[in-house]
């Protein structure tokens, strides 16, 4: 029997190339191999405050960009978090087992908080809905980027100790699958901060979205170095290690073979091959994508994928429940 998969993008903004590269790729690659099951996790989105008409749009959208990408619904489960209430009724079961010292010690939350004047509760207890969503689905591989790391460390733990608590092998562990090239691509205008769908200088990120003209223009204007010439050098030349990270993940290449063919060129050679990579890449997604926003197809696909979603996650979470006492009869 295969085994399972499991993972979750927030519709917080747009996706960008970094959660394509990171996560959003390898959800297509490993759908034949696996039982696969990817989240649209919109309860992790309120996380912070968010336009709820926006919301409703983005949670749309990704999940169009979901299959626009190559997901066959036939193959992965596709659905909304929200339509699956057990992620909620777990989240909350694994929050009262948690140490608010292992949430407090999250660095995404210490890095959130820390930029942010009002910081809601859920904005610390977000890992624990997130070990909820791995765990209830049975997975055995989470295919995410470098940032999640932390937050699958802590499901793993958490599965230890429920498990020794209450039964081995009532909850599996699950384990990450990263990307070798991209596993934590960088901001266009910033090398030292990660790239993030809701950074708010645009300049920072391509999104899946944005027009060809438009990701010609913001590969052209990424920020460099003074150096010259193309090297794969993480501490001395950040930016461009970042490009050629990006290059190397979307080309299939490796990274040695994109400096030997770069290393003479400059820097505006690569950037505008880069460039026609990165359309080469994204065009047809965003052909297919609005296709999909027009369709109703998308509905039936959520609705088809919240079946069959809430079949698994409700044994996981009545299991979890006995364990606990809260089913009493
Ligand atoms: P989110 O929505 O922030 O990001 C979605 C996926 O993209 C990856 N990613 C990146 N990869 C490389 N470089 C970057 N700069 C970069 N930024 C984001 C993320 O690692 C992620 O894989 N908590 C998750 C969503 C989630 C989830 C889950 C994931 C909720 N429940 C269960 C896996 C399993 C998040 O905020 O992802």
């Amino acid at each position: 029997m295969k085994e399972n998969i499991f993972s979750g993008v927030q519709p917080s903004g747009i996706p960008t190339i970094a959660n394509y590269i990171g996560a959003m790729k390898a959800f297509v690659d490993l759908q034949d191999q696996y039982n696969a099951t990817y989240c649209i996790v919109n309860q992790h989105a309120i996380t912070v405050p968010q336009d709820p008409d926006t919301l409703r749009l983005r949670t749309k959208q990704l999940a169009a960009l979901y299959i626009a990408i190559g997901l066959d619904p036939k193959k992965s489960t596709i659905f909304v978090q929200s339509d699956v209430p057990a992620h909620a009724q777990a989240g909350w079961l694994i929050t009262c087992l948690m140490g608010l010292g292992e949430l407090e010690r999250m660095t995404q939350f210490k890095d959130k908080s820390a930029k942010k004047q009002a910081v809601n509760a859920g904005l610390l207890c977000y890992p624990a809905l997130m070990t909820g969503d791995i765990i209830l689905h049975r997975a055995k591989y989470v295919p995410v980027g470098d940032d999640q790391k932390q937050h699958l460390e802590l499901a793993r733990n958490f599965v230890d100790k429920f498990n020794s608590r209450f039964g081995d092998g009532l909850l599996i562990k699950p384990e990450g699958i990263f990307p070798t090239s991209g596993k934590r691509v960088m901001s266009l205008q910033n090398p030292s901060q990660k790239m993030s769908k809701s950074d708010s200088n645009h300049k920072a990120f391509v999104s899946m979205l944005d027009e060809p003209k438009v990701i010609i223009k913001k590969v052209k204007s990424a920020m460099t170095d003074s150096i010259g010439q193309v090297h794969y050098d993480k501490e001395n030349q950040p930016a461009i290690a970042n490009l050629l990270e990006i290059y190397a993940s979307l080309s299939g290449k490796a990274i040695d073979r994109i400096v030997e063919d770069y290393h003479d060129t400059g820097y505006g050679a690569f950037k505008t091959d880069l460039a026609d990579l990165i359309v080469s890449i994204i065009e047809p997604i965003q052909t297919r994508y609005n296709q999909l926003m027009e369709s109703d197809d998308l509905y039936d696909i959520l609705q088809d994928g919240a079946v069959k979603a809430n079949q698994v996650a409700n044994q996981t979470l009545a299991s979890m429940e006995k364990s606990l006492g809260i089913a009493y009869h």
